[in-house]
């Protein structure tokens, strides 16, 4: 009796919970309706089996409560049902969250799936994307952020205000940005108009641009300055490193003395090569992990390693080594000016190939997947990764089918584990598939149907240069569009933390 009237009160209380929800769901003839009738919008396009989906449902609750009362609306779309509308909006996995001013601007959401961080990266949406400020607002502004951006102009210099209107628009995910046309206000920051302060709570507390206002020098400008000369790398952090377009050099070690200790006997060469390299320490004992990923041992530390973003080459430090000024100043150095050569993780390249689905590995790569004269399918995957399990035996049918076929020397279905090999591509999620026709080797189409024998024959045949079809001999039903996981998914799974 007792139990019966508790479970009768958790459903009274879930169901209040439910109807109580401010995230809108929407359908096909919703949609476009909502998304024009409101200014701005966050859209989580969803699936109902989808675990990241269900672990963002309370954040994305909380975040669409606090965001209401200021016209902020966040609405979702579940793709199992709306396959044609998540189609439409070129959802490829979920949850994919999208910022929608009207149909026509949309952004991906490029924030955290935590409460907090959606109200926040919401309002700086919201917000113009250039702040006008007054002596009585700048104090506030500049503590809006850890880094603030605020051009001095004057109020009839068209040309400075619209130049950097447009940086502000391009980087407002990243920064706030605001702007004076009060030249006392300029005076009274020690810069005369026109010109930018960007303000920030670290190293020398604000830099200056005094050049020409220019969309790529403001942008570089604010790049620079607004990484500090020794940051740290983290979850918040990794994805500007890695797009930062320069070398990141890393200083791994397991507590904050000894990253103090470190970075200060580094910061001169940091200075030294200051918007050329970026230096960062990392904490060990939380992401030690990515040391593999960097070709170092992920037991020994500390450890310093360069990372060319742009290739992803590895450059680790030689781990029995000790970390000295002199030491790193020397490695620095030799890798500026190429002397050290970039370190490859490979698995060894297999003696025999003994199924159908050809193993790649990094010592192999070029040899079979850019052999010009095969249509080469390949699928880049991870160990841990499920939905790589669940296409195993399809993707072994699909090796078989091919190797029995007129093309078995024409067309190689192909894998690898890209956890375990340095591959040139840049994979986002698992599995990734791609296709590098014979010919055109460099024009690989990236797979994106459902996993199902019968589309990736389609795929092949339509991209290949053999328009190589198998018959497969049963039918399978299609499927919704295929979700991929990605390496931050893992991190839940584990106690140590993944970038
Ligand atoms: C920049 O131009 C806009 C549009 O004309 C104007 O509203 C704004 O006040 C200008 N900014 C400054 C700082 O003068």
């Amino acid at each position: 009796m007792h139990a019966v009237h508790k479970i009768a009160l958790g459903l009274l209380a879930a169901a209040a919970v439910a109807t109580a929800s401010d995230v809108v769901q929407l359908k096909k003839d919703t949609f476009d309706e909502f998304v024009k009738t409101n200014d701005i919008v966050l859209a989580e396009f969803f699936a109902p089996w989808c675990g990241h989906c269900k672990a963002l449902a309370p954040e994305y609750e909380e975040a669409a409560t606090s965001l209401k009362e200021k016209d902020i609306r966040l609405a979702k779309v579940d793709c199992t049902e709306e396959q044609d509308l998540c189609q439409q909006h070129g959802v490829e996995g979920y949850p994919t969250l999208k910022v929608f001013r009207g149909l026509d601007n949309v952004t991906p959401y490029k924030g955290q799936r935590k409460a907090a961080a959606i109200t926040s990266y919401m309002i700086k949406q919201s917000l113009p994307a250039v702040s006008l400020l007054t002596k009585d607002t700048l104090e506030d502004f500049k503590k809006a952020d850890k880094v603030v951006i605020v051009a001095y102009f004057d109020a009839s210099d068209k040309a400075s205000n619209e130049t950097f209107s447009k940086v502000a628009e391009k980087l407002r995910d990243n920064y706030p940005f605001g702007a004076s046309n009060d030249a006392a206000l300029a005076e009274a920051e020690g810069v005369t108009a026109p010109a930018i302060v960007l303000y920030k709570e670290f190293d020398e507390g604000k830099s200056v641009f005094t050049d020409k206002f220019d969309v790529e020098a403001i942008e570089k400008f604010t790049k620079t300055a607004a990484t500090p000369l020794i940051g740290e790398v983290g979850p918040e952090t990794y994805s500007d490193y890695m797009s930062a377009g320069i070398p990141l050099a890393y200083i791994f070690a397991e507590t904050p003395e000894e990253r103090k200790e470190l970075s200060d006997a580094i910061k001169p060469i940091a200075e030294a090569h200051r918007g050329a390299i970026n230096f960062a320490t990392i904490d060990a004992k939380a992401f030690g992990a990515h040391a593999n990923n960097l070709n170092l041992k992920a037991d020994k530390f500390p450890a310093f390693a360069i990372q060319e973003t742009v290739k992803n080459q590895k450059f680790p430090f030689d781990q029995e080594k000790e970390i000295t000024h002199d030491a790193i100043k020397a490695f620095v150095d030799d890798f500026v000016s190429g002397k050290v050569e970039p370190s490859i993780k490979s698995e060894p390249i297999p003696e025999t190939q003994e199924g159908p689905v050809i193993v790649v590995v990094a010592k192999n790569y070029n040899d079979i997947v850019l052999d010009d004269t095969k249509d080469v399918l390949i699928e880049f995957y991870a160990p841990w990764c499920g939905h790589c399990k669940a296409l195993a035996p399809k993707y072994e049918e699909l090796a078989a089918l091919y190797g029995k076929s007129e093309f078995k020397d024409k067309v190689v279905i192909a894998k690898v584990d890209a956890t375990a090999n340095d591959i040139p591509d840049e994979v986002q999620g698992f599995p990734t598939i791609k296709l590098y026709p014979a010919g055109a080797k460099n024009e690989a189409v990236t797979y994106s149907g459902s996993r199902t024998v019968d589309d990736l024959i389609k795929f092949i045949a339509e991209n290949g240069k053999y328009k190589a079809s198998v018959s497969e001999d049963d039918e399978e039903p299609s499927a919704a569009p295929a979700a991929t996981e990605t390496k931050a998914s893992e991190a839940a799974k584990e106690t140590h933390d993944e970038l």
